[in-house]
């Protein structure tokens, strides 16, 4: 009995450790090559750190390989690598390797190899300035190089003007070489197939040749993609070129990713129900969420988490960051951050909504117009020239033009409480704190430093004196 307990412990411990094996094998691993200066965009940010619709491009390759659930995300830095790492935020499974110097694509593998003792699985190397790759992408990368056990897979694909890229040479169904633009010749050059700089390795055969890779070329640099030739099996997954693999090298690549990128939200949003009168000069994020028949007239910015319900028109000339817009709300020429505005309201032209204001159901907000920190309760108008600064304005409340609440006192800010069905006359000063019951009335041009209560008239101004019959005296003639 002893005996066969014995035999199958062995087995087991066999069959865990083909299992850890088997994982070990199939292990994804990802680096993504972040470490170069970026020269050709003549910044003092580094390249990676250069955004796109407010993302950075590390940020967006790293949350495309993020989807794929790798056992472990490399991130190679060198040029302001603290900047670099620092931008990114805490990822246990993300690790920080320093190149230095940057001797080239190959080298920042070699420094990967030599610093990380496994080198076992499937190793995804990106480069950093592709920033549009998707996650569904590099699946068919994978899915692709697990199905023909390759050594090497990449993704490629036909530029009409490949200029800049490396061009990648096919032998029968494998890649030969590819050779950077630098070092071709000119028939060379004519050749459309580029690389996209998207590779999945088997690491354990890139580890045995990556350091025989040497810099033979004319920018002296260790080049990754001489490996191709030095594996056996490499292969290339074409795919269209549908902008998703453009790379970024200057200025004129990041305004193409921006365009691109801003494209696809935009078209997102049209099938969705949402009019843009001018396409062209809007930029949406791509958390911002748009209701049905939303209309987005020209020059109008929609940023962060914003989120807009149906049947609003929105702009023309409008900011809105992290804000909600409720349903059937107008908003022209005007700026909103992080606030809520509730449905029915119609807000500018030229109105400034500040942080943490509430607007409610069926108010207005006119020209000239600062809210800031502050609550107005339902069909509350606020119309022209006023600033309303941590106040809370209740419901069906008429403010009068040039109405201000001077909420600081030089040290601290100071509340307004302005109590519902409020009138306040024009040029009213509300010398905060301040606490006034409902349906007051304010007499135009009062500095009110006092509370008042319900159903009074608060007023604070000198009496007009009328002096008959007073004219200019008239100057001397000589
Ligand atoms: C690279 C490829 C080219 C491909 C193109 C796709 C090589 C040799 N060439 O060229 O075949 O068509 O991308 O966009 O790989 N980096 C480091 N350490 C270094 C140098 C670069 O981490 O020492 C990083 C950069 O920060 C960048 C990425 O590697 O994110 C690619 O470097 P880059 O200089 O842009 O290469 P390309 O000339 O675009
Ligand atoms: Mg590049």
């Amino acid at each position: 009995m002893e005996r066969e307990v014995g035999h199958d412990e062995v087995g087991l411990q066999e069959l865990d450790l083909y299992i850890n094996i088997y994982i070990q094998k199939n292990m994804l691993s990802v680096a993504i090559l972040a470490a170069g200066k970026g020269t050709r965009m003549e910044s003092s940010i580094p390249k990676v750190l250069h955004k796109i619709s407010g993302k950075s491009l590390l940020q967006r390759v790293i949350d495309s390989c993020v989807e794929l659930n790798p056992e472990q995300i490399f991130v190679i830095t060198g040029h302001k690598s603290k900047e670099v790492q620092e931008s990114i935020p805490d990822n246990k499974k993300i690790q920080f390797i320093i190149q230095e110097p940057q001797s080239g694509t190959g080298h920042a593998i070699q420094v990967l190899c030599r610093e990380v003792k496994k080198n076992e699985g499937k190793l995804l190397i990106l480069n950093g300035d592709v920033p549009l790759i998707k996650p569904e992408t590099l699946n068919k990368l994978l899915k692709l190089h697990n199905s023909k056990n390759a050594d090497v897979s990449l993704i490629t694909t036909k530029k009409k003007n490949p200029h800049g890229y490396g061009r990648v040479f096919l032998k029968e169904d494998f890649i030969e070489r590819i050779v950077e633009e630098k070092d071709c010749n000119k028939k060379e050059r004519l050749n459309l197939l580029i690389n996209a700089g998207v590779y999945c390795f088997n690491w354990e055969k890139l580890s045995k040749i990556i350091s025989t890779l040497e810099n033979n070329n004319t920018q002296k640099e260790i080049y990754l993609t001489d490996t191709v030739s030095l594996l056996k099996n490499s292969l290339s997954l074409e795919i269209e070129d549908n902008g998703e693999l453009q790379g970024i090298n200057n200025r004129i690549q990041l305004a193409k990713c921006e365009e691109i990128n801003q494209n696809s939200i935009k078209e997102k949003h049209m099938l969705n129900g949402v009019t843009f009168i001018n396409k062209a000069s809007c930029s949406i994020s791509e958390e911002a969420e748009i209701g049905k028949d939303v209309t987005i007239e020209a020059n109008t910015h929609i940023r962060g988490s914003t989120k807009i319900f149906n049947n609003c028109i929105i702009g023309p000339n409008t900011f809105i960051e992290n804000s909600k817009i409720g349903l059937c709300c107008e908003i022209s020429n005007s700026t909103v951050y992080d606030s809520k505005i509730m449905d029915h309201i119609k807000i500018g032209p030229y109105s400034h909504i500040r942080p943490q204001s509430t607007i409610s159901s069926g108010s207005k907000i006119g020209n000239f117009v600062e809210i800031k920190n502050s609550q107005l309760e339902e069909e509350s108008k606020v119309n022209h020239l006023s600033y309303i600064g941590d106040s809370i304005i209740g419901r069906s409340t008429n403010i009068g033009a040039g109405t201000i609440t001077a909420n600081f006192d030089g040290q601290t800010k100071h509340q307004t409480k302005i109590g519902k069905n409020s009138n306040i006359g024009a040029n009213t000063v509300f010398v905060a704190p301040i606490n006034l019951g409902e349906s007051v009335t304010t007499g135009a041009g009062s500095v009110i430093t006092k509370n008042s209560r319900d159903n009074s008239l608060a007023i604070s101004r000198t009496k007009q004196v009328n002096i008959e019959n007073w004219k200019k005296k008239k100057p001397k003639s000589n």
